[in-house]
């Protein structure tokens, strides 16, 4: 239990028979030890303090105060004689010199006290303050800090706003939550596992999007990590990092670290790179970071890294958008497909309620609806379907393909429907496609894979051909929360 608010702190009261007796009252009342030293052993003594007598003009008696005065927080003297000396072995010392005796009014005094007390907690930087009552100003000269000089007075209400704005808010309401994530997911990036090791050597790592390049001279990058990860602790108590930007061939390997599974480094192959930090081969880039300064930041913590050694491979990325991944590297068989000439059918995978649109063909066959013409377009599609009653909202590129049997390039838009088919087209429940009366073997082994999909709730970009080729995940139907 503290003993008084002023508990611990000790005064060594060198004036003669104190100049401020309700002062020194005071403190000793809340806990201060106040020690008053005089060369005198007559007179009297003020309650609750401590008297010792020394003469400081005596070699031994000024040693024994400067021992006292190395363990004290406060002096109060009438002159200044020995602060330089004092302050040496103490320097948070605070050496109040009241000059002009009772003159020097108790307010000022104890504004003075605790003011310099204040300053020498928060810095550790103690001083000398001058309460002189026979200037024309005695409030307190401080030696540390000049008075800075007196402001105008504001307006009634000058700085309300500014002061409501700096008020802690409210806590955050979920609906305001959701959409501020909403807002920050609006921001396309790529997505990253930063990875590092515990003390005992065990690899820790999670996704991370809010990876950000920082500074070129000197190299540095920084990683937002949420308080709440179970990984954050080890994290800030780590001397090493390593951020890995994903491949877009990597999207499990993202779904993996961005779960809270304690064996993930079990389910992928990984190793050792610079500094022993783990990397992943197949990841674009691998940045590896002595870590430079944690900074606290609200929900998160910020880990501020210099990097130590960088590798760059082959590769496209993966990108993260509006809580569902995406990938970014179809361009070059667009690009392909579309210098290809004539030999491109643009078709689209048009779904309502469950059920997907498939045109008639010839012979009875079924056929994926596709935009007519030697160049064809797919708005062209969309707004010949429109014009038959049926609303189409195209959303992601599903496929892009070539075909080997007859040498064309199939690129294949996915969408959602609304209103009636046109004739010669009908809506087919995805549970049970009549795939085998879809002749052309490109197009069943595309619908196929997406009927697959559809029960797993994930698509993704096809490219390559009819049989052989690369999935790229792009949309998942229920999106991340991070
Ligand atoms: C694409 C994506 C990006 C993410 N970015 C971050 C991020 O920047 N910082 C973070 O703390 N968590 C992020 N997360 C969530 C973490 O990966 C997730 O909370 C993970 O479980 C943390 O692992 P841990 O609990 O084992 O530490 C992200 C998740 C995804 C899917």
């Amino acid at each position: 239990m503290v003993d008084g608010i002023l508990a611990g702190i000790r005064v060594l009261d060198l004036t003669q028979a104190s100049v401020h007796p309700a002062l020194t009252q005071m403190l000793s009342d809340h806990g201060a030890e106040i020690i008053d030293i005089r060369d005198d052993p007559n007179g009297t003594t003020m309650p609750g303090t401590k008297s010792v007598v020394l003469d400081l003009d005596a070699p031994d008696g000024l040693a024994a105060f400067h021992r006292l005065s190395a363990t004290s927080h406060v002096v109060l003297a009438e002159t200044d004689h020995t602060y330089e000396r004092l302050s040496a072995d103490n320097p948070a010392l605070v050496y109040v010199v009241i000059a002009g005796g009772t003159a020097v009014s108790g307010g000022d005094l104890a504004f003075g006290v605790m003011a310099a007390l204040r300053h020498a907690e928060a810095t550790g930087q103690g001083q000398i303050v001058i309460l002189d009552a026979t200037d024309d100003e005695v409030s307190p000269i401080f030696s540390a800090m000049p008075t800075p000089p007196r402001k105008p007075a504001p307006r009634i209400g000058e700085h309300t706003d500014s002061y409501l704005a700096e008020m802690p808010l409210a806590p955050m309401l979920d609906t305001d939550r959701r959409a501020l994530r909403d807002a920050f997911g609006c921001f396309a990036t790529g997505v990253t596992v930063v990875t590092t090791r515990q003390e005992d050597g065990v690899p820790r790592g999670f996704t991370a999007n809010s990876f950000t390049s920082v500074s070129l001279d000197p190299p540095m990058l920084l990683v937002c990590v949420a308080k709440t990860a179970h990984s954050c602790p080890v994290f800030t108590d780590a001397p090493h990092f390593a951020v890995n930007v994903l491949s877009q061939d990597q999207k499990d390997l993202s779904g993996i670290f961005a779960s809270r599974e304690t064996d993930k480094f079990e389910q992928v192959p990984w190793r050792s790179g610079v500094a022993r930090m783990p990397v992943f081969d197949g990841a674009l880039a691998h940045l590896v970071c002595a870590c430079e300064r944690i900074m606290d930041a609200g929900d998160h913590v910020i880990l501020l890294g210099r990097v130590i050694g960088h590798e760059t491979g082959p590769g496209q990325p993966l990108g993260y958008f509006r809580g569902t991944y995406f990938s970014a590297g179809n361009e070059q068989d667009l690009i392909d497909a579309a210098s290809h000439g004539g030999d491109i059918e643009i078709g689209a995978l048009i779904e309502g309620e469950g059920a997907l649109l498939l045109a008639n063909a010839s012979g009875g066959g079924l056929e994926v609806p596709k935009a007519p013409g030697i160049i064809p377009d797919i708005d062209v599609l969309t707004t010949l379907l429109q014009q038959a009653g049926l609303t189409v909202d195209l959303d992601f590129l599903y496929a892009v393909f070539r075909d080997s049997a007859t040498g064309r390039y199939g690129i294949f838009y996915h969408g959602t429907a609304s209103g009636t088919p046109p004739q010669g087209h009908q809506f087919y429940p995805m549970d049970d496609l009549p795939l085998s009366r879809v002749r052309n073997a490109a197009e069943r082994s595309m619908l196929t894979r997406y009927v697959a999909e559809h029960q797993q709730g994930s698509f993704g970009i096809y490219q390559g051909d009819e049989t052989r080729g690369t999935v790229h995940r792009i949309a998942s139907h229920e999106p991340s929360t991070y």
